[in-house]
């Protein structure tokens, strides 16, 4: 599909379901069943500052050091198009593409070597020449992308890379950890994670299939894709402020507010929509969810997968 600009209403409109506004092209289509509005956006962009904590041993907080100065950059799901400002800013050199099916979180104001276009990921990524970029960045895109589109969208991405350019893929696995061993306090937790993942899967539409693996099957499609220099970076990220470290426990603090978020947010059009809970059994599920996040004694934390690879010489 090729990447088309702003303007067209198509991708304007929304549709206002339990007092949360959806794309409603994306919602139609099940592309994508998260909620685009100033909510949403504004947790995209506290998670956004939350992964410049995360990741604060690298130079920009944006990708490793040893991705070295790299001058054309696509983002794959800009969403609130936090990442691809801030790199365009560090870098001025460096020209930032973005696409995403939605505009609606997109920055008022870009950068001029930023460039912000409408495009589905789940059609074949044809919008540039093959061999266009020095980086692809993908972060949080999993329930957006089709659980069968996975290792094509990734072989699309190494088709988009020169040679020796790197992807940086970012997921959260959504399994629910207590590093004080008592995984009884995370009850509500491990059902959110539970009836989520089912009703990933509950569509006829292809489209809207998506996998809750994606984080830990990120590697073997890399691998099928024919990247090399495999290095997965896992991160334990604590959901409360329980860590003795005092950085650690400034992550805590910001994730438990973002963790909150997101499980509303992510679950609540599936598993309602698609029946697994009414809504007020939904509330409860997510009200008891969240007081678990908060459970210092339990010792809360949640994974984060970061695989960078270089694209392998042909
Ligand atoms: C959870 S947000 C993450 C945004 C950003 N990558 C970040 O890390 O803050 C997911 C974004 O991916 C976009 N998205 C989801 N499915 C998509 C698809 N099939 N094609 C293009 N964009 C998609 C959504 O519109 C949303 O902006």
């Amino acid at each position: 599909m090729a990447a088309e600009s702003f303007d067209g209403e198509l991708f304007n409109r929304k549709v206002t379901y339990h007092d949360r506004e959806y794309q409603d092209y994306a919602l139609r289509r099940e592309s994508y069943l998260a909620p685009i509005d100033l909510e949403e956006e504004t947790r995209l962009r506290d998670q956004h500052e939350l992964m410049k904590l995360i990741y604060r041993d690298w130079d920009n907080s944006l990708h490793p050091n040893f991705i070295e100065d790299p001058e054309s950059v696509l983002d794959c799901g800009f969403g609130s198009g936090d990442w691809a400002y801030d790199l365009a800013e560090y870098d001025p050199n460096c020209t930032v593409m973005g696409v995403d099916i939605c505009p609606l979180m997109a920055p008022p104001d870009q950068l001029d070597n930023m460039d912000l276009q409408i495009a589905n990921l789940n059609d074949r990524m044809d919008f540039v020449e093959p061999g266009t970029f020095d980086l692809i960045h993908s972060r949080f895109v999993a329930n957006g992308i089709a659980a069968t589109r996975w290792p094509n969208y990734i072989r699309d991405i190494h088709r988009l890379l020169r040679k020796d350019g790197w992807v940086q893929l970012t997921e959260w696995d959504l399994n629910f950890r207590s590093e004080a061993g008592n995984t009884d306090a995370l009850q509500a937790l491990q059902e959110w994670t539970r009836v989520y993942t089912q009703s990933l899967g509950l569509t006829s539409r292809p489209e809207g299939r998506k996998s809750a693996r994606v984080a830990q099957d990120c590697e073997t499609w890399l691998r099928m894709a024919g990247f090399a220099n495999v290095s997965t970076d896992v991160r334990d990220v604590a959901t409360c402020p329980w860590p003795a470290d005092a950085h650690q426990r400034n992550i805590g603090e910001a994730n438990l507010s973002n963790m909150k978020d997101l499980i509303r947010s992510m679950a609540l059009y599936p598993v309602t929509k698609r029946q697994l809970r009414n809504i007020e059994q939904f509330q409860v599920l997510v009200d008891e969810a969240c007081s678990e996040l908060g459970n210092v004694d339990a010792k809360p934390y949640i994974r984060l997968y970061r695989d960078p690879h270089v694209k392998a010489m042909k």
